[in-house]
């Protein structure tokens, strides 16, 4: 069997909320792995920490215990656990990609030039990376008359569009996906599991929480489920 590109041992964090003297856990003791050509899915239900455990693993959250331990082409781990943020943001550049549910930064530039930022901050030339963006804007159904305005003032399922093809574009080898068909209509959610299918086939691994139980059904190959956790308040 291949090794492991991501393995999580007992990966915790909880939020302080000072004012309630509360500790809030969201995400505990979490164990799992990812595999090159197979997708990990996270299950179980809200605010059980699924959220959490990608957002800890991409340090958008610093983990509170545990170990995250990502293996590279060259067989080199690295735990992102304890990673420097220098390391974090290398990583990003060009091993770990996320989709997030929403897009986050909603910048003045041209959609077409949202998408193919990945690839120019990795040194293509723009030409190429505008092609590679094109071609996957046809491919998820945006229309062209878009691809030169601002995402800002996309519809919900627009901007979703716009996020995977910004997370995709530079074929990550860990794909981080937070409910990237939540709000896409079921043609539109069909290309990306043909996408997600292809570019898994190629040796990607994804760990992934999706919307749809179905979709859980047909891409996971590993499934791990999430425990609802307890707030602790202190006297
Ligand atoms: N930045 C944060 N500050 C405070 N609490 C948070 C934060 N992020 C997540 N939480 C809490 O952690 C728990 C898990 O949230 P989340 O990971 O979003 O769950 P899920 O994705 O499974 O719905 C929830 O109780 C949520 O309120
Ligand atoms: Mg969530």
């Amino acid at each position: 069997m291949n090794s492991a590109i991501l393995t999580v041992e007992k990966l915790s964090k909880q939020f302080f909320l000072h004012e309630q003297q509360a500790a809030i856990p969201s995400c505990a003791e979490v164990d799992l792995q990812v595999f090159p050509k197979e997708l990990t899915a996270i299950v179980g239900p809200t605010g059980c920490g699924k959220s959490s455990v990608l957002k800890c693993i991409y340090r958008t959250y610093l983990p509170g215990a545990g170990r995250i331990l990502y293996q590279n082409e060259a067989g080199h781990t690295t735990d992102l656990a304890q990673a420097s943020d220098h390391r974090v943001l290398e990583l990003r550049l060009r091993d770990i990609g996320f989709v997030t549910q929403f897009l986050h930064c909603l910048p003045r530039k041209p959609a077409l030039d949202v998408v193919s930022e990945p690839l120019l901050l990795r040194g293509e030339n723009r030409e190429t990376a505008r092609d590679a963006a094109a071609d996957l804007l046809r491919l998820l159904n945006v229309p062209e008359r878009l691809w030169q305005v601002p995402p800002a003032t996309f519809s919900g399922g627009e901007k979703q569009r716009i996020n995977l093809a910004r997370g995709l574009i530079s074929q990550p080898r860990l794909l981080l996906l937070d409910e990237p068909t939540a709000s896409l209509d079921p043609d539109t959610s069909e290309r990306v599991i043909d996408l997600l299918t292809t570019i898994k086939a190629k040796g990607v691994g994804m760990l992934a929480v999706f919307h749809h139980p179905e979709l859980v059904r047909r891409l996971a190959d590993r499934v791990v489920e999430l425990i609802p956790q307890k707030t602790l308040c202190h006297e």
